[in-house]
């Protein structure tokens, strides 16, 4: 039977893909490991944490004791590795506990598959991570999966050396290693300090909608359901040793997502046409803020049939009505240290 790890599960795709997988595959038992960072929220996952595939391990993949005792004991025969320090304004903050987890956790991982599946085949280690190992664009081209690494933040030099250890643990010891590098996700369960989320909160709280820079900063979106479902795909037919890009087919300057947010949510909140708007807000751009992320993902769409499921225009009412839906989880999250974070991050912009 396949008992896979999925670590990060308490996180926002990790928790998508934790639900996907526990509801698809009752055959399959679902490990969920982690930390339970500011990031993490148990909460994410309570309509599943009874089902009798579904356990929880709390423990900091940094941490290569308590690792190592988790493969023993609960017998692992795969792994889904999502566990990350993710936000790159925290990075450039604070890049050494980036370090920590995203590559000495990653590789703290890596030894412990090998060491546990040492001798026996059929074992596959799926290490997610993001287009921003690639660098940035300017106007022109896509990123493909030859792109040279360019990484630029703190954030994405930490995911960029964990895609070097999973590479050189597939060819050095033949571990049966795979990587998908995707752009922005966005959906329920997100944590507030990203741009979407952020935004949503500020203009339910009728507060500035921090812009940074000239807010035309393109990034690529993609639905968190359409990125577990790609994972799904790749972990089970992709190509050992191979790396997938996984794109939204929806890049937008950062100013013009943001007045689809408040055009949005003009209409659900019965204010006039125009009015979120008047709270956009420029403030001071992010240090070396990567101009351009957009992904060309025609090897998923041809090799395993994989393409977005919903435009971006229909995944923002879904994730809108999300966060109306749930102010008690956004209030829970954006008091306490957030506020703290928030406070101390945007006072001085
Ligand atoms: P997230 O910050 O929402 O969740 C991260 C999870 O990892 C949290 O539950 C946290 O508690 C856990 N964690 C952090 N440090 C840990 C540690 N030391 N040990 C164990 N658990 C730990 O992140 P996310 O947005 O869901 O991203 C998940 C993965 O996908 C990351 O690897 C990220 O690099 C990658 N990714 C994210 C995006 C995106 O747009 N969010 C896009 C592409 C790739
Ligand atoms: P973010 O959600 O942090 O994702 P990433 O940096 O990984 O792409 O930011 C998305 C874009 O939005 C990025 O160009 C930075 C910008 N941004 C703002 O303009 N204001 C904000 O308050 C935040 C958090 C981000």
């Amino acid at each position: 039977m396949k008992k896979i790890l999925i670590t990060g599960g308490a996180g926002f795709i990790g928790s998508h893909l934790v639900r996907l997988l526990v509801n698809k595959y009752p055959q399959y038992q679902i490990i969920n490991l982690d930390k339970l960072t500011y990031a993490g929220n148990l909460t994410n996952l309570s309509d599943i944490e009874d089902r009798p595939n579904y356990t929880f391990v709390k423990a900091d993949i940094a941490d290569l004791g308590a690792i190592r005792t988790i493969f023993r004991e609960q017998a692992v025969s795969d792994v889904i590795h999502l566990a990350a320090e993710s936000h790159v304004d925290r990075s450039i903050e604070d890049p050494t506990a980036f370090v920590v987890t995203n590559v000495l956790g990653t590789v703290n991982l890596l030894i412990s598959a090998r060491d546990q599946w040492e001798g026996s085949g059929g074992h596959r280690f799926y290490h997610v991570s993001t287009d921003e190992v690639y660098g940035s664009l300017g106007e022109q081209g896509y990123f493909t999966e030859t792109t040279a690494y360019d990484p630029r933040s703190p954030y994405s030099a930490s995911k960029a050396s964990s895609d070097h250890m999973a590479r050189a643990f597939h060819h050095t010891y033949g571990l049966d290693i795979l990587i998908s590098n995707c752009s922005n996700n966005y959906g329920p369960n997100q944590f507030p300090e990203k741009l979407i989320p952020l935004i949503i909160n500020n203009i339910i709280h009728e507060r500035p909608l921090p812009v940074y820079g000239q807010g035309l900063n393109v990034r690529d979106w993609l639905w968190v359901g359409d990125h577990a479902a790609a994972i799904d795909l790749i972990f089970h037919r992709g190509k050992s040793g191979e790396t997938y890009n996984i794109g939204g087919n929806a890049e937008r300057k950062n100013i013009e997502l943001v007045g689809l947010i408040c055009d949005q949510m003009d209409r659900k909140l019965n204010r006039p046409q125009g009015t979120n708007r008047g709270l956009i807000t420029y403030v001071t751009d992010r240090l070396g803020h990567d101009m351009r992320y957009a992904i060309d993902f025609s090897k998923l769409n041809k090799q395993l049939g994989w393409s977005p499921s919903l435009t971006l225009e229909e995944g923002m009412e879904t994730t809108i009505d999300w966060y109306l839906a749930n102010r008690d989880w956004l209030n829970k999250l954006t008091s306490g240290e957030y506020l703290q974070y928030y406070q101390k991050h945007y006072s001085n912009r």
